[in-house]
């Protein structure tokens, strides 16, 4: 049997319309309802795309009870106890990609990294990246880019699903 190797594994991609933060917080919601222990969710997109406006749905799939989610862009990461533990990081401030976030990111919890671009060395290949564009107004325009498993699963049912306006696949 031949080895499996990254470039032959499945990757499932899947761009979908916001309009509102409410559909993004919604869309973090399902992803953190569907998280599991050694996740890590990259964020990637300009200042005010609507990262952390995900992840505050991502702690509410979570069931992380502390309401109050905001960028840690001076500490880096804020932790939370959800289901699971959960991580919050913001590498906007980082100079160059150093190791201490393997830390973070080997451990059981769910990580959520925005400005997941620049750390992309210690991210794991198999990671959900969420990549946001601002499309005019309030709209944004969200990518979604996997090959865990589970999560190319999930993406695959939204394809069929009538809940998301679908920009491309
Ligand atoms: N469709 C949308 N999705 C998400 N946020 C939206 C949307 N429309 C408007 N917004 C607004 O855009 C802002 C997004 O801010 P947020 O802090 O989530 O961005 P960010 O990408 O984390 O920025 P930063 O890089 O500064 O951390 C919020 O004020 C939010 O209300
Ligand atoms: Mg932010």
């Amino acid at each position: 049997m031949s080895r499996i190797t990254a470039s032959q594994k499945k990757e499932a991609r899947l761009t979908i319309a916001s309009s509102a933060p409410d559909e993004t917080f919604e869309l973090g919601r399902e992803i953190g309802a569907r998280a599991t222990g050694g996740d890590v969710i990259g964020l990637i997109g300009p200042l005010g795309a609507g990262k952390t406006q995900l992840v505050k749905g991502l702690a509410r799939g979570l069931g992380v009870l502390d309401p109050y989610i905001n960028s840690p862009t001076f500490v880096l990461v804020h932790p939370y106890q959800g289901r699971l533990p959960f991580y919050h990081l913001d590498l906007f401030r980082i100079e160059k990609e150093t190791a201490w976030l393997s830390e973070y990111i080997e451990m059981e919890g769910v990580c959520a990294v925005e400005w997941a671009d620049r750390g992309l060395l210690y991210l794991p290949e198999d990671r959900l990246t969420v990549k946001m564009r601002y499309a005019g107004g309030d709209r944004r325009e969200i990518t979604l880019t996997t090959s865990a498993p589970h999560f190319t699963e999930w993406i695959e049912e939204l394809k069929g699903s009538y809940r998301w306006k679908i920009v491309a696949h």
